[in-house]
């Protein structure tokens, strides 16, 4: 069978791209190459460039590669963005979802994926962070997302097709330099860029009510990302009533204050002390999943630690930026 990954050539697709292949999956990227490369992806895998809200595009493609299944990870995941452009967010995200399903549905295609977020969950007012948790999104990114699930779950349930959707956490990391994040929008990279100029690590509020008062995250690395995948696309196969929704976390709250720490001593910057600054609007003090039901159900649990995370995004910074390890 082969399966289509939207969103293939991105950060994170990418990483599932390659984990697929490696698995010795079958599959097609279709990509608008708004923010991915066609240089991430393995040797062998057809690209196919173009938008996800042209069904005549999903149409031709899920015909000429036989499609049996579909990851679909393409989207805009900004929350700053979300806000300033809702409309966008609101077209690329869910209009988007509903073309791909659309062509799918009309295809008889009967496995998909959707790549969801933790955004979905707002400000959880509970220690570990379970798939029963209220989703109180409190952005337009977040809000997305969710409509996105109800949308996979309903049309999963009325037209007889398998579905899981998948709540990312923290993503960092990278399985080679070559595949490391671009972006400058997460702590990890924003941390690189301060370090990269000789400027200090700023956090962003440390007056939480957390235990060191700096906020709480569950950090998760792509590469462990990309195996759930791998892992849901087995499910996907061979229970064709499966309709999950579920956290990829390792269950493990880190703070900024000991990420900061971390990525000092791994760059080597021991020497240049953090700043605290004022808290960011619309943070959680607190956001860590319970990762216990996606073991339950598909026998996956992250390998990979903070140290790890890390030193390998350092490795994808130094190079695209050679000036941070001069
Ligand atoms: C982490 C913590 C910051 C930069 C977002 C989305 C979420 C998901 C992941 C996609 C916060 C603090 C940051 C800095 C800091 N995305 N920080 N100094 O906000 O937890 O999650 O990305 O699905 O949906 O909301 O991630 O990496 O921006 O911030 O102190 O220079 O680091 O305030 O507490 P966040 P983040």
């Amino acid at each position: 069978m082969t399966w289509l990954i939207t969103g293939g050539a991105g950060y994170i697709g990418s990483h599932v791209t390659k984990a697929m292949a490696d698995a010795g999956r079958r599959v097609v990227v279709l990509d608008d190459l708004s923010t991915g490369t066609a240089d991430r992806l393995p040797d062998g895998v057809p690209l196919e460039v173009g938008s996800v809200l042209d069904r005549d595009l999903l149409d031709r493609v899920i015909r000429q590669y036989d499609i049996g299944g579909i990851l679909h990870i393409a989207g805009k995941k900004q929350v700053a963005e979300s806000v300033e452009k809702p409309l966008f967010y609101y077209r690329e995200n869910v209009d988007g979802l509903r073309v791909v399903l659309d062509a799918a549905v009309a295809a008889g295609v009967g496995r998909f994926l959707f790549s969801s977020s933790a955004a979905v969950y707002g400000m959880p007012d509970v220690d570990l962070v379970t798939e029963e948790t209220p989703c109180l999104p409190m952005s337009p990114y977040g809000e997305t997302k969710l409509a996105g699930e109800w949308l996979v779950s309903a049309t999963g349930r009325a037209h007889a097709m398998a579905t899981v959707s998948l709540r990312y956490f923290n993503v960092a990391g990278a399985v080679s330099p070559e595949l490391g994040d671009d972006g400058i929008f997460n702590l990890v990279p924003m941390v690189f860029e301060r370090l990269t100029a000789g400027q200090a690590p700023l956090v962003f509020g440390d007056d939480y009510t957390t235990p060191d008062g700096t906020c709480v995250r569950d950090y998760i690395h792509v590469e462990d990302v990309a195996t759930a995948h791998v892992a849901a696309v087995a499910r996907l196969e061979d229970d064709p009533s499966a309709s999950l929704v579920l956290n990829i976390g390792r269950g493990e709250g880190v703070s900024v204050h000991d990420m900061v720490t971390a990525i000092r001593k791994i760059t080597g910057h021991e020497d240049v002390e953090p700043e605290a600054r004022a808290r960011r609007a619309g943070d959680p003090a607190r956001v860590v999943a319970s990762a216990e039901l996606i073991h339950r159900e598909l026998g996956w649990t992250a390998r990979h630690d903070i140290r790890a995370m890390v030193a390998s995004a350092w490795a994808g910074w130094c190079l695209r930026h050679p000036e941070a390890s001069a």
